[in-house]
């Protein structure tokens, strides 16, 4: 298993790129078997959650091509349920259980298992397809799912945490295909869920209130091909920004939407962090000392959950008390025990983590558990003082494209070093 090896203490300087987005690629991508048509999906980050639904969708019958950051895919005929050890493998695969069931009315899709920051139940999605005349059965970790047809109606799907994102992405990918009206109430509002929704339109779908908490969904016989450019990473965008705000440094992001990140911005801009337009693209630059701020997370537009750990490693340099409140998953943690390998102060009270920042980091070998853990791992050693190994970074390749090439190229001391 690879390693990052990281010298500390260089200021990231510079221009990077933003990859597309993984949370809208991977239902975007199961959407794909909603027609017999050729798909062109533009933007695709070269991660393994993609290349594992390629997988999947090769398993279940569909043709699938790459062409640099393009993937076609046509899903000409639907054969079997998909290769089980794949699925079960990568949570995110639970979005073809809606776009099976718009197009064949039948799926089985092995439970996904829980992670590292949570049980990540799927009742909602369950509870949603239902509604819509689905009969679930769920045994030997497998959700076997039937409809004879389909038929709208209006579906609360707000859970204990708020809107589920895959939830709404499955229902919204089950009702366009459904005959009538689908009326979804509590849908979640993430910017990769309303880039689901165009592509759905652009493939010949009827939805209105696309990135509202009420969407419609009116249903069509059929869908046809498209051509889409996935939106630009936001989460990729806003580690970008921490890992500049925690080396003092001073970077553009090019092709980044900020109006996508705005809680984040407006909480960067708390920590003394400046953040301004610059051109066609984003610039932060950090010169004096960052200050504490307390966030919480929250549904999209509130602080998103996928940036809490990378806040919380620029935090522990904000001389103060910073209380980051995790609202969305139940462990979210992870990253906090080896961030205090670093030299953090951080205390954890059930939901809130209780950074006492200021006094500085120091390199240790540390251990990546979830993918943003893994981030802010990496961001806790570009600012710490001496060598940080960050180990088990497969997890990191989950969801960041090259993410050492984008850092050395902005001047970080950073190189993968290859595993037993
Ligand atoms: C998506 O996961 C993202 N993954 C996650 O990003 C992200 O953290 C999460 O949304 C929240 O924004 C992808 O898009 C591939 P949820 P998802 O359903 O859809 C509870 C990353 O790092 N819930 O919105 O699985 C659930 O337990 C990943 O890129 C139910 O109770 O998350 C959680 O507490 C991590 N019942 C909350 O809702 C359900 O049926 C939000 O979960 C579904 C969810």
């Amino acid at each position: 298993m690879d390693s990052f090896v990281i010298h500390g203490g260089a200021p990231l300087r510079g221009e990077v790129t933003i990859s597309g987005s993984k949370n809208a690629v991977l239902p975007i991508l199961a959407a794909t078997l909603l027609t017999g048509d050729t798909c062109t999906i533009r933007r695709v980050p070269d991660l393994s959650d993609v290349a594992f639904m390629l997988r999947i969708l090769e398993s279940l019958g569909a043709e699938v091509r790459r062409e640099g950051d393009a993937i076609t895919v046509r899903a000409a005929r639907i054969q079997g349920f998909g290769d089980y050890e794949l699925i079960r493998k990568m949570r995110g695969s639970i979005c073809i259980l809606g776009p099976l069931l718009g197009r064949r009315r039948e799926a089985s899709v092995s439970l996904p298992g829980g992670c590292i920051i949570g049980t990540r139940p799927i009742d909602l999605h369950l509870k949603g397809l239902a509604a819509l005349g689905t009969r679930i059965q769920v045994e030997n970790g497998y959700v076997h799912a039937r409809a004879r047809r389909l038929a709208g109606t209006t579906i609360f799907l707000g859970g204990r945490a708020g809107p589920t994102v895959l939830g709404t992405a499955n229902i919204l990918m089950a009702a366009v295909l459904a005959e009538g009206v689908t009326v979804i109430e509590s849908a979640a509002c993430e910017p990769e869920v309303a880039d689901l929704a165009h592509f759905l339109v652009a493939m010949g779908a009827r939805i209105s209130g696309i990135g509202s908490p009420t969407v419609t969904v009116t249903g069509v016989r059929e869908l046809h091909g498209a051509d889409h450019e996935v939106i630009p990473d936001r989460i990729e965008a806003c580690t970008f920004l921490c890992a500049a705000a925690a080396t003092k440094g001073d970077v553009t992001l090019q092709g980044t939407r900020p109006e996508h990140f705005g809680a984040v911005l407006d909480k960067l801009r708390e920590a003394g962090v400046t953040v301004e337009r610059a051109g066609t693209g984003l610039r932060v630059t950090r010169r004096g000392k960052v200050r504490p701020a307390d966030v919480t997370t929250q549904p999209y537009s509130g602080f998103p959950t996928d940036v809490q750990a990378q806040f919380m490693a620029l935090m522990t340099l904000a001389p103060g008390i910073s209380v980051i409140t995790e609202r969305i998953f139940e462990s979210r943690f992870m990253h906090v025990a080896e961030l205090m390998r670093l030299g953090a102060d951080i205390a954890i009270e059930g939901p809130n983590a209780i950074v006492k920042g200021g006094r500085p980091l120091s390199g240790a070998p540390v251990m990546a558990s979830d993918l943003r853990a893994s981030a802010a791992l990496v961001i806790a050693g570009l600012a710490a003082k001496g060598t940080t190994q960050v180990h088990r970074i497969y997890h990191l390749d989950r969801g960041y494209e090259r993410m050492e090439d984008k850092l050395r190229r902005l001047g970080a001391r950073i190189e993968r070093v290859a595993g037993e």
